[in-house]
């Protein structure tokens, strides 16, 4: 056997397919609250939407790090595959859409006051690119309201962003990178200024530049998702209250308007 033979064979481990994904796990988790058909589909949308929200964590925590090191060009990589996850998550809501009205009442009432406010992952992912609201732990105790607690009083993507670019010698006030992490972000015109310059000279700054629209991109998508949220929720259960309780649509398009990178936003109108 030749030396490429070799390199290209594979060795058995005695490790199977089913055992490296932990199928057993994983397949078994769909603990139905009623025997109804469409129940299984609302598992497995929750479930997916949960793992890919552990990859998209997993991801910007790397892009995190890139930018933490001053190699913001590093950052774009898992960002760009964030993006593509999100397309995906998005998709997924056409899915969970052919669920009527009358198929998801056939299991509603079993769900209790369960919901996706009580997604720990999603509020994680929220504080991490910058939507700190404190309220937000209150459906959360132990030690996921502790790692909550950690996120939130930590720097979110877009305060790392502004204090490397501080670094990198652009004008950002101490206020900015010195400020309260736990506090939600207050929007500035020195920081515009900054986003202005970048986007003006795009050439002379070029990887702050692709890091901006790589987290537009990010942006934008999550928007979409929440959106087609939004409509699906509408099309299932009309203006009825949440199972958390909240006004259900009437809160869900309340949230439409927050905005993680708000001079991102602003400036398209002022170049
Ligand atoms: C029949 C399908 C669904 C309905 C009727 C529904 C309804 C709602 C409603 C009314 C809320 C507002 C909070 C409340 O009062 O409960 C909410 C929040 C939320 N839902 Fe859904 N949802 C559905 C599917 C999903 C799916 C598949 C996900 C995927 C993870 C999801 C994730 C979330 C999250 C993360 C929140 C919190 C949003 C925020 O605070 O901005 N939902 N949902």
């Amino acid at each position: 056997m030749d030396a490429k033979t070799d390199q290209n064979t594979p060795q058995d481990t005695g490790m199977t397919y089913a055992e490296y994904l932990s199928l057993d796990k994983i397949l078994s988790a769909q603990t139905q609250l009623s025997d109804t058909h469409d129940e299984m589909l609302f598992l497995i949308i929750h479930q997916t939407a949960e793992l890919w929200m552990k990859q998209i964590l997993h991801e910007v925590t790397l892009a995190q790090s890139f930018i933490q090191a001053d190699t913001p060009g590093a950052a774009h990589k898992p960002l760009s595959r964030v993006s593509r996850i999100q397309t995906i998550m998005t998709l997924a809501w056409d899915v969970l859409s052919t669920m009527t009205p009358t198929d998801y009442l056939t299991f509603r009432d079993q769900l209790g006051t369960s919901s996706g406010f009580q997604s720990f992952q999603f509020r994680e992912l929220e504080y991490r690119l910058g939507l700190k609201n404190p309220k937000y732990l209150a459906p959360h105790a132990g030690d996921v309201r502790a790692h909550l607690e950690t996120v939130l009083a930590a720097p979110s993507v877009y305060d790392e962003t502004l204090m490397a670019m501080r670094r990198a010698g652009f004008d950002i006030p101490e206020a900015v990178a010195s400020r309260d992490w736990a506090e939600p972000y207050t929007p500035s015109e020195a920081i515009e200024a900054v986003w202005l310059e970048v986007y003006r000279h795009p050439e002379k700054h070029w990887e702050y530049y692709q890091l901006g629209e790589k987290l537009m991109d990010l942006e934008d998508a999550f928007i979409t998702w929440r959106f087609k949220h939004l409509t699906t929720v509408e099309r299932i259960i009309g203006h009825k209250m949440g199972t958390g309780g909240s006004a259900g649509v009437g809160y869900l398009q309340g949230t439409l308007s927050k905005r993680c990178f708000p001079e991102l936003w602003s400036i398209r109108t002022q170049l």
